[in-house]
C-alpha cells in the first residue's frame, strides 16, 4: 500500500515536473506565463476528475486502495489550482487592482468561486480533521461537485474557440456524477447536507 501510495503521488507530480522542464527549458511557446497558466489549469481540473473517479474505480474493482488515495488526489487539484491562480496574478494580469482582476470576467468569477469551494476541503483533508468533523466530513466535502461545475463554466467560458476538448470533459464528468447517483442516490451529490 505505501508504494501504491507512492506511485499515485509520483504520477501526480510528475505533469509538474515536466512543466517546469518545459518552463526552464523555454519551451512554452511565445507567452510562456499564458501558457503556464493555462496548462496548471487543466492539471486543476483533470485532477479534480481522477479524484471523483476514484469512487467508481474502487466500487467496479471492488478494492478500496483508490479510495485511499482519493483525499491526496484531491490536494493535488487544490495545489495546482493554487498554482495556476499564482500564475495568473504574476504572469497574466499582475498583483495591482485585485478586485478588478477577479471580477473583470465572468470566467473568472467562476474559477474564483471553484477554487474558494476548494479551499474548506484542503483545510479539512487532514486525518485530525476528519476525527473532528466526524459526520459532517462527508457532507462538506461534497462541495466538491459544485467546485466541479463551476470549474467547469471557468474552463468553457474562456474558451476562444475548440469548445470540443471541454465537452469531452464535461461528458466525463457526467458520467461519473450520473454513476454516483446511480449507485448512491441523488442525495449523496448536495452539500452541507447528511444523505
Ligand atoms: C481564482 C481562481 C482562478 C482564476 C483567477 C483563474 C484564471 C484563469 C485564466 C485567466 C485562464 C485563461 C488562461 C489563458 O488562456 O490565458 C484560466 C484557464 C483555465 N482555468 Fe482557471 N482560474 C481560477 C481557478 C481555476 C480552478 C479552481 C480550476 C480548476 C479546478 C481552473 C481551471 C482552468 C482551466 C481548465 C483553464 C483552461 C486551460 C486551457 O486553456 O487549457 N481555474 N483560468
Amino acid at each position: 500500500m505505501p508504494l501504491f501510495r507512492l506511485l499515485v503521488f509520483a504520477g501526480a507530480l510528475l505533469p509538474f515536473a515536466l512543466l517546469v522542464m518545459d518552463a526552464f527549458g523555454g519551451r512554452l511557446g511565445p507567452d510562456p506565463g499564458e501558457r503556464l497558466t493555462e496548462r496548471l489549469g487543466l492539471l486543476a481540473f483533470q485532477c479534480l476528475l481522477v479524484t471523483l473517479f476514484m469512487t467508481p474505480l474502487s466500487r467496479w474493482t471492488g478494492s478500496p486502495v483508490w479510495i485511499r488515495v482519493r483525499r491526496m488526489l484531491g490536494l493535488f487539484a487544490f495545489f495546482y489550482a493554487v498554482l495556476h491562480l499564482l500564475a495568473f496574478l504574476q504572469f497574466v494580469i499582475g498583483w495591482e487592482d485585485l478586485w478588478v482582476a477577479f471580477t473583470k470576467r465572468p470566467y473568472i468569477v467562476f474559477g474564483t468561486i471553484a477554487l474558494l469551494l476548494m479551499c474548506p476541503l484542503a483545510i479539512t483533508s487532514t486525518r485530525g480533521m476528519m476525527r473532528r468533523l466526524g459526520r459532517s466530513w462527508k457532507p462538506l466535502h461534497r462541495l466538491i461537485y459544485p467546485a466541479l461545475v463551476f470549474a467547469w463554466l471557468h474552463f468553457l467560458w474562456q474558451a476562444r474557440s475548440d469548445v470540443g476538448e471541454m465537452m469531452a470533459y464535461a461528458v466525463i464528468a457526467i458520467v461519473l456524477l450520473v454513476v454516483r447517483v446511480y449507485w448512491f442516490g441523488w442525495r449523496t451529490l448536495v452539500p452541507l447536507r447528511r444523505a
